[in-house]
């Protein structure tokens, strides 16, 4: 048994974007995350994803872009202005996943299935590389013009951001479902 996994996956916790720093993955890490998301299960291999990331200073722009866009569509307090600009400043690194979905006979339900086991990939293997990340999806995954904005064709949409780098403090636990209320065994 590898212990040391089961006992990174027991203790897994998201810790919220704003309480990410640096450092965040060099190239190297980056590329491991990247590779190890792409392994997962895929039913005949379609592959209906793809990633986008956001480093440096083009965390601020998307942020800018992104504040622009959501200004247009409501009256923002200065404070509700700032906190979209700074979106994606706290952690170094964001990768967007892009839901790709691909004309086939493979149900579109089981390549969203195969999406959403990239996405936690890229948690887990944050993780093991002692890094830690959340899953956001926020409106900017939803609009079609922060879509516009990330490149997006009209069949792909957005599985969500993952902001990733160094938590500034170890979150708390959170409580997690019992067993007996979602584990039933089949009897015939
Ligand atoms: C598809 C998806 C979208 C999410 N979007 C958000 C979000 O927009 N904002 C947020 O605070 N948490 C979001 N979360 C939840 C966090 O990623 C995280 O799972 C949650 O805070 C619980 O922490 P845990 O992963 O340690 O259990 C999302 C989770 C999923 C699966």
């Amino acid at each position: 048994m590898h212990t040391s996994l089961i006992g990174l996956l027991s203790k897994r916790r998201s810790v919220l974007s704003k309480n990410l720093s640096t450092p965040g993955p060099n190239k190297e890490q980056l590329n491991t995350i990247l590779d190890i998301a792409a392994r997962v299960p895929d039913h005949r291999k379609l592959e209906p994803w793809r990633f986008i990331v956001i480093e440096g200073e083009n965390r601020k722009r998307l942020g800018l872009k992104f504040s622009q866009i959501k200004q247009k569509q409501c009256e923002l307090s200065a404070d509700q202005i700032k906190a979209e600009q700074n979106r994606y400043t706290y952690a170094p690194t964001v990768i967007v996943v892009v839901f790709s979905p691909v004309e086939h006979k493979t149900p579109v339900f089981e390549q969203l299935l195969s999406c959403g086991a990239v996405c936690q990939h890229i948690n887990l293997a944050s993780l093991a590389l002692n890094f830690n990340s959340q899953w956001v999806t926020n409106w900017c995954s939803f609009d079609k013009e922060a879509q516009k904005e990330l490149g997006l064709k009209p069949n792909e949409s957005i599985a969500g951001f993952f902001h990733i780098g160094t938590a500034e403090c170890t979150p708390k636990d959170r409580n997690r479902p019992d067993l007996k209320d979602k584990v039933a065994y089949y009897q015939s």
